[in-house]
């Protein structure tokens, strides 16, 4: 059977013929994963398995599941989730959905890092309260994206790129590192190439990560990379949680250093930090970056055409290595 940890919506019913003899077997709760007790029942036996962000793929899950496991297709781009050793060692093809979702990110990051900047939720929330008000000069008041501010890109890659596109045109500076820094499109953009992180961060007024997570790069930016970020900049994290040491990025709001923070992703996800729940400069959204309703179709198309291209012995559309 082909088993999937999530309904991805009517999608799927397109592909219950390509499937053939096999059951297509998905876990209903359209809330929750399956509890790990579950996945490790539902996994046996499956040659497919169609998994997201939520679900971490390792050794023991490919116990649960036997030797006729042919393939994990993730439905998102990042992969941390996914033991690729353990299932390069059984010879099991891993999928992702890279592409398909840069614009949907871009738009999310652009609106979180507006949101942040011009204070939309604290105003939002604090006109809710019902108290009264009047229009004045120094009601919230935050920073002018389009008076030159600059943009710091971390991992200007396919996301980046698509940030760094609409940055430009709001009439940012764009410093950025990463594969594509250097490459004629970023010029187009007027991108100035970092050598490094640590080269970036004094430069920018807004921090943004766009980079995979890794073994290496956890906590990339800590307390030393905040303290090394301009007074009153801000940090927009639409990439991964644990790139951002939490207990840093509380010190340094709380020091006034760092003037927000737009979050997406959380380090203990799906925790969140209580300390950043209580603060008004902070943005905080359920990792929902890619949720457009046509992107979201796409991820799970792309997914099932993985699962379907190794079933068949084929080359799958997007492996991820
Ligand atoms: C979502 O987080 C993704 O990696 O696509
Ligand atoms: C504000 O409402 C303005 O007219 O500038």
């Amino acid at each position: 059977h082909v088993y999937l940890t999530r309904p991805l919506g009517e999608v799927v019913d397109q592909y219950s013929s390509a499937f053939g003899s096999r059951e297509v077997r998905i876990h209903p709760d359209t809330e929750f994963p399956p509890p790990r007790e579950e996945l490790l029942k539902a996994v046996a036996g499956a040659e497919a398995l169609i998994t997201t962000v939520t679900d971490r793929i390792d050794e023991e899950v490919f116990d649960a599941a036997g030797d006729q496991l042919k393939v994990v297709a993730n439905v998102a781009v990042g992969y941390d989730n996914i033991d690729l050793e353990a299932a390069a060692a059984r010879g099991i093809t891993v999928t992702n959905t890279p592409g398909v979702l840069d614009e949907a990110v871009a738009d999310l990051t652009l609106g979180l890092m507006l949101a942040t900047t011009r204070r939309v939720v604290e105003a939002d929330r604090f006109l809710r309260t019902g108290r009264e008000w009047i229009w004045g000069p120094q009601g919230y008041v935050g920073l002018d994206i389009s008076a030159g501010a600059s943009l710091g890109i971390v991992g200007l890659g396919r996301i980046g790129m698509a940030v760094a596109k609409r940055a430009q045109a709001f009439g940012m500076k764009i410093v950025a590192t990463g594969s594509r820094a250097t490459s004629e499109e970023a010029q187009q953009l007027g991108v100035i190439p970092a050598a490094s992180v640590a080269e970036l961060l004094p430069q920018v007024d807004v921090l943004s990560l766009h980079c995979p997570l890794t073994e290496e790069n956890r906590h990339l930016i800590g307390a030393a990379q905040l303290q090394s970020m301009k007074p009153g900049s801000y940090l927009i994290n639409t990439a991964r949680g644990p790139l951002v040491d939490e207990k840093a990025l509380v010190a340094a709001l709380n020091s006034g250093h760092l003037a927000g923070a737009g979050l997406d992703v959380h380090e203990f996800e799906p925790q969140t930090d209580p300390q950043l729940r209580e603060m008004e400069q902070v943005v905080m959204l359920p990792h929902i970056g890619s949720a457009g309703g046509a992107t979201r179709r796409k991820m799970a198309t792309l997914a099932l055409d993985n699962v379907l291209a190794v079933l068949n012995g084929e080359q799958p559309p997007t492996p991820v290595r």
